[in-house]
């Protein structure tokens, strides 16, 4: 059988990508514009976080006007000041989601919840309304529990397990994954549960970012075993596992920084594709990149009912097998007016697959 050496697939979607604000923001968005993304679902960790429609809308025409022709859906970020009012408003107004972050547990998580009780009247209403709930599904480091930053994800199960219980027609997307125990876990609840994987997660373990601040991101990734779930759960092409990149630029001083590396690793540019082909291919699964990015998200958040993207944005992605070196940086002047940089994922590396 000869060598595939060009694939052509409808324009993909990102169903987890922090744009952030200000100068950082400026120099992100358009990348993901080249990325050939049609669909970005935007994380709501800002400064200050997004909790309101009119936050999410304000943000959304600025992040339109760095890239045109993107369909941005908005998410609001779980806190208190959240009301089943305002998530009316918000499914009125388009906004698709709530993003919840356990209190402290990764960047900007300081407005997090610490109790998903106290918030059923707003996951009721977002259930009427059938908006999404993401789930950032770590809980927080405990050592008098034996809780660390590697059984995290798979002690936050459980109350994956009781929301949906408690709301099974409320849609719940568990957020990056990195875990066989999650796989399983999603697999064996309802269609209303999906997951998010990234590109990340399924190309290290353990040993790539300990010691390497650009591969430090939380969830951290985990075992061999865990990277083999992942990658096993996209051969099979199951229909609630899909692309999530979490693709989280922080400057490059924040993540080099002594004794404090921020957490995220940047993919979020015109090498989005190419990272997928070239990873995907070599685990066996180049015929289920389709389906994974740009088929099943699509379904599970309704897009073509519920938020339908721009004609210009239905466009078709064509990649060719060619190597590509992936940029050292991509430069930026900050919100200081000093010189800044973002380090992409594998910079330096070279990839079978580029964007033809
Ligand atoms: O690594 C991460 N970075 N994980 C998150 O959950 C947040 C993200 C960020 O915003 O930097
Ligand atoms: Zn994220």
């Amino acid at each position: 059988m000869s060598e595939i050496t060009t694939l052509s697939i409808p324009a993909p979607d990102d169903f987890h990508v922090h744009l952030r604000q200000g100068a950082l923001m400026r120099a992100v968005t358009p990348l993901i514009r080249d990325s050939g993304i049609a669909t970005a679902y935007v994380m709501p960790n800002l400064k200050p976080p997004v909790t309101t429609t009119e936050q999410a809308l304000a943000y959304k025409k600025q992040l339109e006007e760095l890239a045109p022709g993107v369909n941005f859906l908005m998410t609001l970020y779980l806190s208190p000041e959240l009301t089943p009012e305002e998530i009316k408003k918000a499914a009125k107004a388009g906004i698709a989601g709530v993003k919840s972050y356990p209190r402290g547990v990764t960047t900007n998580s300081d407005s997090g919840i610490e109790s998903y009780e106290t918030y059923y009247p707003v996951f009721r209403a977002m259930e009427e309304s059938d908006m999404v709930l993401n789930l950032h599904g770590e809980v927080p480091s405990d050592p008098s529990s034996d809780i660390c930053i590697m059984n995290a994800e798979e002690k936050f199960l459980t109350h994956l397990r009781t929301l949906h219980a408690a709301f099974p027609k409320l849609r719940i997307v568990l957020e990056h994954a990195t875990t066989q125990a999650a796989v399983e876990t999603v697999k064996s609840l309802g269609d209303t549960v999906a997951c998010t994987i990234t590109v990340h997660h399924l190309t290290l373990t353990v040993d790539d970012w300990a010691g390497q601040a650009h591969h430090f991101c939380k969830p951290v990734a985990k075992f061999p075993h865990d990277r083999a779930a992942l990658r096993g759960v996209i051969r099979e092409a199951h229909p609630r596992f899909f692309l999530g990149t979490d693709s989280a630029p922080h400057p490059r001083k924040n993540k080099e920084a002594a004794g404090t590396a921020v957490a995220g690793v940047f993919t979020g540019t015109p090498l989005l594709l190419p990272y997928l082909a070239s990873v995907l291919e070599e685990f066996g699964a180049l015929e289920r990149l389709e389906g994974f990015v740009s088929g099943f998200g699509r379904r599970f958040y309704k897009l073509e009912e519920r938020h339908p993207a721009p004609v210009a944005t239905r466009a078709v992605i064509r990649l060719k097998r060619s190597e590509v070196v992936v940029p050292q940086e991509y430069g930026f002047v900050d919100d200081e007016g000093e010189k800044s940089s973002v380090v992409p994922f594998l910079a330096g590396k070279t990839l079978r697959w580029s964007l033809a």
